[in-house]
């Protein structure tokens, strides 16, 4: 027992004195534990945020059923639903957002020349026709194969108006909610699981203390289910923002587990929110600045996680990040409640490390949604009337979806520095997955904006032969893609890889993600 302490250690000690000396030569061993792993990366993690905000809805998704000049199916673009299936999006937020709090889901059922305006006070204070509502959202879920995760109205809703809103979609039999339902031209109800509970109650959805909305969250929570969730419906807590650990520790202590299935996370990427900076132009200082930002999650997820450990050791109750990505000034000249701006590079790095981040922490983060889907903050797509573009947000998406479902894989390895004048941070972001047939994922991110990084993967326990990769890599990190020039920042095939003994090895240009594949 003793001799094999004894030669483990030794192990461990030549383990952690090889990788040092690799990390002094320029070069990164990653350990790979290609035959372990005790936890799936859920694929809600890949999930997407869409908000009556600026262009998302009206103009993003929806053009409306009379529209001959964009194809569209019931209304929502064809080009949108096709490009979101291929990026296979598991879940999408709606209808807010600081708009959640403000919207009664009964204004928008019925006939659509009958349904009352509204004035969406939060974003632009523009007019709304209510022509999306409930019906077309969850009819469009559908079309895009994800599960919809609805924000309900708690900050100026009541408890009936929510209790009728899960009657509406989910009762089967007869009821008056789902008697007009049915009435409204939908027989079979759609069965939602994932239900927000308000919406930053702590700011736009109510100005809440967090102990008043614990007791407000029990008493809207009570009447969305029954004593033993037999509807095996999803609850998600409104949550903290930022490091606001406090709020978390009370939902956590104060909430009767039975009511509580999720706990909510808010985190943006921003410099400064007084100036956000432009997304393209940025300083290489704003950038090393953006992505200290990013790069804090690792921390905010680690410590909202262990508040929540304390309370819950069994980890039943998943941390919901529902709003994270970066958010920058809008593009000069559109309304500036419309939260419009471009996507470069930049955005690639912020992705690919919160998603490593996310599929790292998949014990206790079982969804998050990238705020927000089309034409606002990181949008994974923009348009412009009829057409559309895939920004390089909604690269690294697709390239991650591999792990979606998949087994976390143990790794470990010693970072190197991206310096930037006195401060640093860690170049290098990686996750490993193995999937259901066994192949294996492996997501790499260099975010130094100078130096390429050779980064030696030793994958342990399984003999890898074809691997396929793709890397998405450009000229400058400013660059973006727009109407005129679509594909400028489009994913390649990535062959540059050597592998001998086991190892392969990568040379991971400056400000680029590779996701390599086991055949
Ligand atoms: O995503 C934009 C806004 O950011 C959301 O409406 C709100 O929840 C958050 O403050």
């Amino acid at each position: 027992m003793k001799l094999r302490r004894f030669t483990t250690l030794i192990i461990l000690s030549i383990m952690v004195v090889s990788v040092s000396a690799l990390a002094q030569r320029g070069e990164v061993e990653v350990m790979i534990n290609a035959d372990q792993g005790k936890h799936q990366i859920s694929k809600h993690i890949y999930g997407h945020f869409a908000e009556h905000l600026g262009r998302c809805i009206y103009g993003g998704f929806y053009v409306g059923e009379d529209n001959t000049e964009i194809p569209n199916i019931d209304g929502v673009r064809k080009d949108v639903i096709d490009a979101l299936r291929e990026l296979k999006i598991p879940n999408l937020r709606w209808p807010g957002g600081c708009f959640a709090d403000t919207y009664h889901w009964q204004d928008g059922i019925g006939p659509k020349s009958e349904r009352p305006t509204l004035v969406n006070t939060w974003w632009g204070g523009v007019t709304e026709d209510n022509s999306f509502g409930t019906h077309d959202f969850l009819n469009m879920c559908e079309q895009l194969g994800a599960e919809p995760y609805l924000a309900a109205n708690i900050g100026s809703g009541t408890v009936r108006e929510l209790s009728d809103w899960v009657q509406y979609v989910n009762h089967d039999g007869q009821s008056p909610m789902a008697n007009l339902r049915v009435q409204n031209g939908r027989d079979e109800a759609w069965k939602v699981k994932y239900w927000g509970v308000g919406n930053e109650t702590w700011g736009c959805g109510g100005n809440m203390t967090v102990e008043y909305y614990a007791n407000l969250y029990k008493q809207y929570a009570t009447f969305m289910s029954d004593w033993g969730n037999t509807r095996g419906i999803y609850r998600i807590a409104a949550g903290a923002t930022n490091d606001d650990y406090h709020w978390t520790e009370v939902m956590m202590r104060d909430v009767p587990h039975s009511l509580l299935e999720g706990v909510g996370l808010h985190y943006y990427s921003v410099l400064e929110w007084t100036d956000k900076g432009p997304a393209v132009g940025f300083s290489d200082e704003q950038y090393f600045t953006t992505m200290k930002r990013a790069l804090r999650m690792e921390e905010l997820v680690t410590r909202h996680s262990t508040v929540m450990d304390k309370y819950d050791p069994e980890k039943k109750i998943g941390l919901i990040v529902d709003e994270w990505g970066g958010w920058y000034n809008v593009e000069e000249g559109t309304n500036p409640g419309f939260l419009y701006q471009q996507n470069t590079m930049r955005d690639a790095m912020i992705a690919g490390v919160t998603l490593n981040i996310f599929n790292n922490h998949a014990e206790r983060v079982k969804m998050a949604n990238l705020a927000q889907t089309i034409n606002v903050l990181q949008a994974v797509i923009l348009t412009d009337e009829n057409k559309m573009i895939l920004t390089p947000t909604y690269h690294v998406m697709k390239m991650y979806n591999v792990h979606q479902d998949a087994t976390l894989l143990p790794i470990m390895f010693d970072n190197v520095d991206y310096v930037h004048g006195d401060e640093k941070l860690p170049a290098l972001s990686v996750s490993a997955s193995r999937s259901e047939d066994g192949k294996i994922h492996i997501s790499m991110v260099n975010i130094d904006l100078e130096k390429s990084q050779t980064i030696k993967l030793n994958i342990r326990g399984m003999d890898l032969k074809d691997i396929t990769g793709s890397i998405l890599s450009s000229g400058s990190v400013q660059d973006h893609n727009t109407f005129d020039n679509p594909d400028r920042v489009a994913p390649k095939e990535f062959k540059d890889f050597k592998m001998s003994k086991g190892i392969i090895t990568v040379e991971i240009p400056p400000y680029s993600v590779i996701v390599l594949n086991s055949k």
